[in-house]
């Protein structure tokens, strides 16, 4: 097993370059087999989901090339519309492939994609949309059987606005005749890349970033070069490791305008953020202020994927804050772990009350999920002595090397082998 070590009390300082977007690659790549023509994605993090997206793909019968951050995919023998259980369970945005299985087969065999740390996950938003969609749907064993033989376009509502269900259902109508119609759709910037780059293959989406969403069914798509959105998560994560260390930190090729729930809560804490198209520059005080009250929410609201984060940063932060969480029923899964490197959180459901505390003390620590092993590794870099942050594969899983990323903006980190 891989750790993050990481030795605290170093001021941050320079610049990074912020890469695409992991959850924008994700659904992207699924989109990549509503063509049979070549598929060309840049910009790519070197992260593991997107590598068993790609084993996916790959086992479903596609041609996937990965050079570098480039990762091509031809998916003109794609045989297969049986999920592979191992993969599927392995990854939950698997399930992003059942809309795009769905246009090129009608029919798709699925796993459940497993429940995770930060909540049990279901999918039954995902599976009502596509009944709208006139997809019958069975389940039995774990798998779910969907027949598409008689999908047609309609309108699709949602109870709740959920990122994945939007996706896969978008994906499932842009070759179906007529126009589909989602209501309440999830309105994430992620969702937004996903409609650029469908209209870029002859596509004709309309509406992502909003609650209604319209896309009038084609015949078919065409191939396309594209490079995916910068992750906004990812930026709001390197500006958190300004944040906690006091330092000075600028981002290019940062998606600021999908930031300004976070940007906003960091200025809260006391930090001084200049923005401009593509590039942020933030300053931090020596000690955080702690901000009031933070609510995770469906986008444009706080992002739950910079939630644990910002615990990290209240936890050291002058005063006391409230944070609860909307989004997910289980992502405190860390505050143990802060509060054995000194922290003051107390839990209780989905609301954390900190009290901010002037020290954190280094300790051996374990990721539970990929954010919040990275709120652990920030905690690190604030931390009095070394920290050590084990299953450091679960933070690959959405961050590109984090010890590289930090160690050049003058973080001692290095990973090693427990
Ligand atoms: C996407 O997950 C992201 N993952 C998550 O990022 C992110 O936290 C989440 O959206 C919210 O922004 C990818 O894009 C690959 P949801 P998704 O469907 O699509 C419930 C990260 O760290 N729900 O909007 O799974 C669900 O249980 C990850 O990068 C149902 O009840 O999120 C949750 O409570 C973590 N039924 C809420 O909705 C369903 O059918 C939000 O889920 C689907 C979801």
């Amino acid at each position: 097993m891989e750790a993050f070590l990481v030795e605290g009390g170093r001021r941050l300082e320079g610049s990074l370059r912020v890469d695409g977007a992991k959850n924008a690659v994700l659904p992207i790549m699924a989109a990549a087999i509503l063509t049979e023509e070549e598929v060309i994605l840049e910009d790519v993090p070197r992260i593991t989901d997107a590598m068993h997206m790609a084993e996916i793909l790959t086992i479903l019968g596609c041609d996937v090339e990965q050079e570098n951050r480039c990762v091509t995919v031809r998916s003109g023998a794609l045989h297969g519309w049986e999920m592979p259980d191992r993969l599927s369970k392995q990854i939950r945005s698997s399930i992003f492939l059942l809309g795009p299985i769905l246009s090129r087969f009608r029919k798709a065999t699925v796993t459940y994609p497993g429940g995770c740390e930060i909540g049990l996950r279901p999918i039954d938003l995902h599976l009502r949309g596509l009944r709208s969609l006139g997809v019958e749907i069975t389940e039995s064993g774990g798998m779910i059987h969907c027949d598409g033989s008689f999908m047609r376009s309609g309108d699709v509502y949602f109870d709740y606005p959920s990122v994945g269900a939007t996706e896969n259902v978008m994906m499932a109508a842009v070759l179906l005749s007529g126009m589909t119609t989602i209501h309440n759709a999830a309105r994430e910037p992620e969702i937004v890349d996903l409609q650029n780059m469908i209209n870029a293959m002859g596509g004709h989406v309309r509406g992502a970033g909003s609650q209604m969403i319209e896309i009038e069914g084609v015949r078919r798509l065409h191939g396309v070069r594209w490079t995916p959105m910068p992750d906004r998560i990812v930026a709001g994560t390197l500006l958190a490791a300004g944040a906690i260390t006091g330092g000075e930190i600028e981002l290019t090729n940062a998606p600021a305008a999908d930031m300004m729930a976070v940007l906003s809560k960091l200025r809260e804490m006391g930090c001084v953020i200049h923005e401009e198209p593509g590039r942020l520059v933030l300053s931090a005080p020596e000690r955080l202020s702690a901000f009031a009250q933070l609510q995770t929410q469906p986008h444009p609201g706080f992002p739950t994927d910079m939630q644990v984060q910002m615990l990290a940063l209240l936890s050291v932060a002058q005063g006391t804050g409230v944070i609860m969480e909307n989004v997910f029923e289980n992502r405190f899964t860390h505050a143990g772990d802060l509060n054995r490197m000194g922290a003051r959180i107390l839990c209780s459901g989905r609301t954390a009350v900190v009290q901010g505390v002037e020290k954190l003390y280094g300790a051996r620590v374990t990721a539970r999920d990929l954010r919040g092993g990275a709120a652990l590794v920030l905690a690190g870099l604030r931390a009095q002595g070394v920290t050590q942050v084990d299953q450091a594969c679960l933070v690959d899983r959405g961050y590109d090397h984090l010890e590289d990323q930090l160690s050049a903006l003058g973080a001692k980190i290095q990973r090693i082998n427990v």
